[in-house]
């Protein structure tokens, strides 16, 4: 394992082992590692020779400061945890300065309207922010495949189209929602849930499989009605969205075609602190 904190160097490095014929899998990350992050590392090293990951809390994407200072930051123990998972694993962990280089602004994007939709609506500039910083790394480390994950589903449709839109040579691959046993799907800002939160955020999960069930036979909008209801009556958790959309535009339905894949989308505060899921209709 290598770590490095300037671009510079790890051009250098990946250049060597692309000389040599090796593939590169790159799995971009804020840290605060969990198993949710260590299947895509998993499904990385399957796929490449060697994998990147790079470890950078983004300024830029988080809309609200007080999220982005309590956002957890753990990188020994990061660094730590993919240490014992192979030899040929690159850990990238940049300055600001490093990524920025003393502009720390959002490149604007114009993602064909997906950036508008849920997470967009209610997190301005957010996509903005993950836009300019994944261009960024994937300009620096140049992987032959970079992996993302499902459990944010926005995005990976949003990078799909940015390196479409960009001509980034990379294959990008959606990763399935890694949960825990309860069903709560795993994120850095579980660690943030106090007790009888923690205890009550499985129900977001257990709403999206009964409405997932409600789907097949009911409408889109009786099924978000019902969610909608759920929630009224559930005294921690206050949701902020719950939308069924086309999963190719992320545009809520309206009405129903089986020429069509649904997934359903739900944004939900445990507290102070927000919890994101989603589910495959059909
Ligand atoms: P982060 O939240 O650290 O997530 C890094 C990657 O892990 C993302 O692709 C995310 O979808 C995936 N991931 C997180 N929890 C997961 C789970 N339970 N199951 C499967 N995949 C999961 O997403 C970001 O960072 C940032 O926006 C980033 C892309 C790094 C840009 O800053």
């Amino acid at each position: 394992m290598k770590v490095f904190t300037e671009n510079k160097s790890i051009q250098t490095f990946i250049a060597q082992l692309k000389t040599k014929g090796n593939t590169v899998g790159m799995v971009p990350t804020m840290g605060a590692l969990h198993y949710g992050h260590m299947s895509l590392v998993n499904r990385a090293f399957k796929e490449n020779d060697w994998i990147v990951v790079s470890i950078f809390v983004n300024p830029t994407q988080f809309n609200n400061l007080e999220d982005l200072k309590n956002y957890p930051r753990t990188l020994e123990r990061d660094k730590e945890l993919l240490k014992s998972q192979s030899e040929n694993i690159l850990i990238y962990a940049p300055s600001i300065e490093d990524i920025y280089q003393g502009n720390t602004k959002s490149q604007h994007f114009d993602f064909d309207g997906l950036e508008s939709e849920m997470e967009g609506m209610f997190r301005e500039g957010h996509f903005d922010g993950v836009g300019t910083v994944v261009k960024r790394l994937l300009e620096i480390v140049k992987p032959d495949n970079a992996y993302f994950g499902e459990k944010d589903f926005q995005q990976l449709m949003i990078i799909k189209k940015l390196v479409e839109k960009y001509n980034i040579p990379v294959n990008i691959v959606g990763c399935k929602i890694y949960r825990e046993d309860n069903g709560l799907a795993m994120s850095s800002r579980n660690e943030r849930l106090k007790l009888a939160y923690k205890n009550e955020a499985p129900f977001i999960y257990k709403t999206l499989m009964k409405a997932k069930k409600m789907f097949k036979t009911e409408s889109a909008n009786s099924t978000k009605k019902w969610v909608e209801n759920q929630f009224l009556n559930n005294k921690l958790l206050k949701l902020e969205y719950f939308v069924i959309a086309d999963i190719e535009t992320l545009k809520m339905v309206k009405r129903k075609s089986s020429q069509n894949k649904y997934r359903a989308f739900i944004a939900v505060y445990a507290d102070d602190v927000r919890l994101i899921d989603n589910i495959a209709l059909n």
